[in-house]
């Protein structure tokens, strides 16, 4: 792995801890960032060019309009195959891309550097960031923290990071506000899917944890996305057998409130639904 990360192994539970590259400091991994981190090793070749995430015109549309001051710096927490780092990149971003599975960061790094792009890795859990305060210009964080442990620790490190007058980007999955039906199905079923996954949450508790770090919201929009195909979704996690037989049998016996909230139904022979997706800028005060 590049720049001196690395993971070194513990005697514990979560059997795996964090050496960063600049500091003797190890963090041992809790439950779900362990699960988490194994996951998605296992998962990582998934997670290419050819992934519905390398479409970034999200992340560029949320950013429209906010300044890349001189040398301006950006953190990509858990970023996966790198699509949002990239992005960033392009943008005129320098951009520091980190996330909790070794492998996944391997290839981030490949896909900015095929496309010519440079940036720096770093491993590390959203909830322990190994980087001094006021660090960054810009963090963003996309279709990733409903997998964290702790967003409220992640915000926490989002505020502590950011320089005065920075912005947190947040893309990720949602529930609709004020229907705790969908919200208690919708989670149910990605859990299924995949047991990495930690919770969905609201709009309105999204922007409590952010104001609670003082940092100020400046655009925070719930917007369907639609998932084309729950069977290469299910390829996407590698679900197991027994639970893809159960999210199957959730789809087959969704009570009528919740198929309209999400529009589940099939297209040629797939099936499809709109996933709450959450994007939030937010700004700490200058
Ligand atoms: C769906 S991928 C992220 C996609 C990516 N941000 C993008 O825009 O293409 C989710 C990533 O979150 C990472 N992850 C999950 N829990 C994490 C945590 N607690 N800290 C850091 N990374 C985490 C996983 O390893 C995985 O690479």
């Amino acid at each position: 792995m590049k720049n001196g990360d690395s993971f070194t192994s513990r005697p514990r539970v979560s059997a795996i801890a964090l050496a960063t590259a600049d500091s003797s400091t190890t963090p041992a991994l809790d439950r779900t960032q362990a699960a988490s981190a194994a996951q998605f090793d296992r998962q990582s070749d998934r997670y290419g060019k050819s992934h519905i995430l390398a479409d970034t015109q999200d992340v560029a549309a949320a950013l429209q309009g906010v300044p890349v001051p001189p040398g301006g710096t950006a953190l990509d927490v858990a970023t996966g195959g790198g699509h949002t780092a990239l992005c960033l990149a392009r943008l005129g971003w320098r951009v520091t891309a980190g996330d909790i599975a070794p492998r996944m960061l391997e290839n981030a790094r490949r896909l900015v550097e095929e496309a010519g792009r440079s940036l720096e890795t770093k491993l590390f859990p959203a909830e322990t960031m190994p980087f001094g305060d006021g660090s960054f210009d810009l963090v963003a964080a996309r279709v990733a923290p409903h997998h964290f442990s702790s967003p409220e620790k992640f915000v926490g490190e989002v505020a502590r990071v950011l320089k005065p007058g920075g912005r947190f980007l947040l893309i990720d999955g949602s529930v609709p506000d004020d229907d705790p039906a969908t919200e208690a199905w919708l989670h149910e079923v990605e859990k299924w899917r995949d047991p990495s996954h930690g919770r969905f949450l609201s709009r309105a508790a999204w922007e409590t944890l952010v104001r609670a770090r003082g940092l100020g919201v400046e655009r925070s929009e719930l917007n369907p996305l639609k998932q084309p195909d729950l069977q290469w979704y299910f390829e996407t996690a590698d679900t197991p057998p027994e639970n893809r037989k159960k999210v199957l049998a959730a789809v087959r016996t969704v009570p009528p409130r919740v198929r309209a909230a999400l529009k589940l139904g099939e297209e040629d022979g797939r099936i499809v639904w709109w996933w709450p997706r959450l994007t939030l800028l937010a700004r700490r005060s200058a």
